[in-house]
């Protein structure tokens, strides 16, 4: 009131002025300033938050990031700093991004994906872009895999249309219940549109402790023989992963149509 009374104070006492800024000129500029801090998305996006506030994701911040906060994850760094980089600077990408982090408890799945999502999006993990999905927290009755289907096409779609740099992780994907991993299965291929929407500017990132065992036995194999554990190569693992984590039924229910899919990630 104070702030509106000195105004009205200084409009009065400065009638030169006020004649100068007639009433709808000065309504008419500030709407046009209004429109264009609207329609202008560099600027809105200043002052909230955009779909992709950094289009051009920067390959070196999110090495360094990798580097300094992950630690012993030789393989997963490297294959997370490619992938995420060389899909971001790729203006069309033929199917979207998917990412499947495997280990055992504690590893830093989900802290990998955390550094993935605060280096697209500033917000990261907060940010209405990437969207986290717990399998045991956001699906837990198996009687209701029907509903949660649709109930989780419709989000992807939803979310999508709006922003087509939408990020999906998808935590506890060991546990995750039949026909479930078969709903995300349409938005991970190559198609050009489904129903209207294009996906393949998209991030699926999945992670499980699936196959963590044998990545384990894996890197005691190599300690055992006196190897540095970064000799470890991408081979080694896949190997491992593909005869071990979605090959048993038990670990990951799901279609074989969706398991060998799983397999291609
Ligand atoms: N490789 C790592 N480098 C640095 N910090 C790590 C690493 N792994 C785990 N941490 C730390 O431990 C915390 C827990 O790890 P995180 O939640 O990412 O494990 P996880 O692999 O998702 O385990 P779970 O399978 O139980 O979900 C992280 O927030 C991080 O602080
Ligand atoms: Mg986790």
């Amino acid at each position: 009131m104070k702030l509106c009374r000195a105004a009205l104070g200084v409009l009065l006492l400065a009638p030169l002025g006020v004649r100068a800024v007639e009433p709808i000129s000065l309504g008419l500029a500030l709407a046009g300033v209004l429109t264009g801090y609207i329609s202008y998305p560099r600027l809105y996006c200043l002052f909230a938050e955009c779909c992709v506030q950094k289009p051009n994701l920067s390959r070196k911040e999110l090495q360094k990031d990798l580097n300094s906060k992950l630690f012993g994850q030789h393989l997963a760094k490297k294959v997370i700093l490619n992938a995420v980089s060389g899909f971001m600077s790729n203006a069309k990408p033929k199917k979207p991004l998917t990412l499947s982090l495997h280990g055992w408890t504690g590893t830093g799945k989900n802290f990998a994906s955390k550094i993935i999502a605060e280096n697209i999006y500033e917000g990261g993990l907060n940010s209405d872009y990437v969207h986290l999905f717990v399998a045991t927290l956001h699906f837990p009755h198996a009687s209701n895999v029907t509903l949660y289907k649709d109930q989780l096409q419709l989000w992807i779609r939803g979310n999508v249309s709006a922003c087509a740099r939408s990020i999906f992780i998808f935590d506890e994907m060991d546990k995750m219940h039949a026909g479930l991993i078969d709903a995300i299965k349409p938005f991970l291929d190559y198609y050009d549109h489904v129903d209207g929407v294009s996906y393949q500017k998209a991030i699926f990132i999945f992670l499980s402790n699936a196959g963590a065992e044998r990545i384990t036995d894996v890197a005691l194999d190599f300690w055992r023989s006196g190897k540095q554990r970064e000799e470890i190569k991408l081979k080694d693992m896949e190997h491992a992963l593909s005869v071990s984590a979605f090959n048993n039924r038990n670990n990951l229910k799901c279609s074989p149509e969706a398991m060998k899919l799983m397999r291609t990630l």
